[in-house]
């Protein structure tokens, strides 16, 4: 779609197609340099590891506009450490993780006009995105590889935004189980998390809370997002014990907490039972997509909880403020996250 032709103040998480994309193919055992190319289909051959058996990673990243037009990024380097750990746990070739993100700046230079304007609270999504292309059969790695990363311009990822969200805890379905790929942010994952869902939307939920696997008490985290609580006034947040996907919103969290609230912050089991009871104040989800989400009330069959209405907790909006004063410049940048474009 052309870039002029946007609505950038009524924007969802839906796909629109932007002008370019990056493209760098790993053959004979090394990554060819790679080139912007017009976002466009390409061929792929049906015995492709990614098609048969699911080799592939991705990240997920933003480019913000502030208000004096300048353009960020939010700790680029992190993504391209996730996804090399990602690479590593799926037997996929490591992409150097300086040539990751001059290659993520590149795209998103060549996508500038498809950024959304400050005002409406927008930003273009970025997707690196690495597939098994070679042919196999056996179950086993490809021996090439095809790294693409495209851009969307992007509104919230949940429409309800800051007034919060209903959640339901599964006991369903799980998303990871101990020694599985978890912490990976493998394409995998998340084939699997589309019908638990689609159930709780039915049901009129945002997503599901996951437990863990191996209890069905403790909880991973929300579908696309990390979750958070405060309890006696200590933010705490599931431990990543290799079951969650260690969100880079979430470690920038607890240092936001820690450093500029003073909160106590813990990393622990937390037994959903905890958020049944009035120690625990306030809720909400963190990531890329989902920024600092608060979570409204929470449902396990016919208990429920609810947390705020209309107006999110204290905690959750000072959390939110600091995390996007800082990623739009308008707080001072002292942890140094933000790379410039
Ligand atoms: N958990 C899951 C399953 C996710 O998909 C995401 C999003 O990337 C997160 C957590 C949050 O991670 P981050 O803050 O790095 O975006
Ligand atoms: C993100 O927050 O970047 C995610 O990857 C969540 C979802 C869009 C998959």
């Amino acid at each position: 779609m052309d870039a002029k032709d946007i609505d950038y103040y009524s924007l969802g998480f839906e796909f629109i197609e932007t002008k370019e994309m990056f493209v760098s193919n790993y053959e004979d055992g090394k990554w060819e340099e790679g080139k912007l190319v017009p976002f466009g289909n390409f061929e792929i051959s049906p015995a492709a590891c990614v098609l048969n058996y699911g080799q592939g990673i991705f990240e997920g990243m933003k480019a913000l506009r502030t208000k004096n037009g300048e353009i960020t990024l939010f700790r680029p380097k992190e993504n391209a450490k996730r996804f090399n750990d990602s690479a590593e746990r799926l037997l996929m070739p490591i992409y150097h993780t300086d040539s990751f993100v001059s290659a993520v700046k590149e795209v998103v230079k060549a996508n500038e006009d498809y950024i959304p304007p400050y005002d409406s609270g927008g930003a273009l999504y970025i997707r690196p995105l690495m597939i098994g292309t070679g042919p196999i059969v056996g179950v086993k790695p490809a021996k090439e590889y095809k790294l693409l990363i495209f851009t969307v311009p992007v509104g919230p990822y949940f429409p309800e935004g800051f007034t919060g969200i209903d959640l339901e805890i599964t006991k369903k379905y799980t998303r990871a189980a101990p020694g599985g790929t978890g912490a990976a942010k493998t394409c995998c994952n998340y084939a699997g998390s589309m019908l638990p869902a689609k159930e709780t939307k039915e049901r009129g939920f945002a997503q599901v809370i996951f437990l863990d696997a191996v209890h069905s008490e403790f909880i991973d985290e929300v579908g696309t997002a990390n979750f958070f609580a405060v309890i006696n006034g200590t933010l705490v947040t599931p431990k990543t014990v290799g079951t969650i996907l260690p969100g880079i919103t979430r470690k920038s969290i607890l240092d936001l907490a820690s450093k500029k609230i003073g909160m106590k912050t813990e990393e622990r089991d937390i037994s959903y039972k905890e958020l049944f009871e009035d120690s625990c104040t306030e809720a909400f989800c963190s990531g890329t997509a989902a920024v600092v989400t608060p979570i409204k009330s929470v449902v396990l069959d016919d208990k429920r909880r609810l947390f705020s209405e209309g107006e999110p907790g204290e905690f959750t909006r000072k959390l939110y403020e600091l995390l996007t004063g800082i990623q739009r410049l308008e707080i001072d940048d002292e942890f140094g996250w933000i790379e410039k474009v």
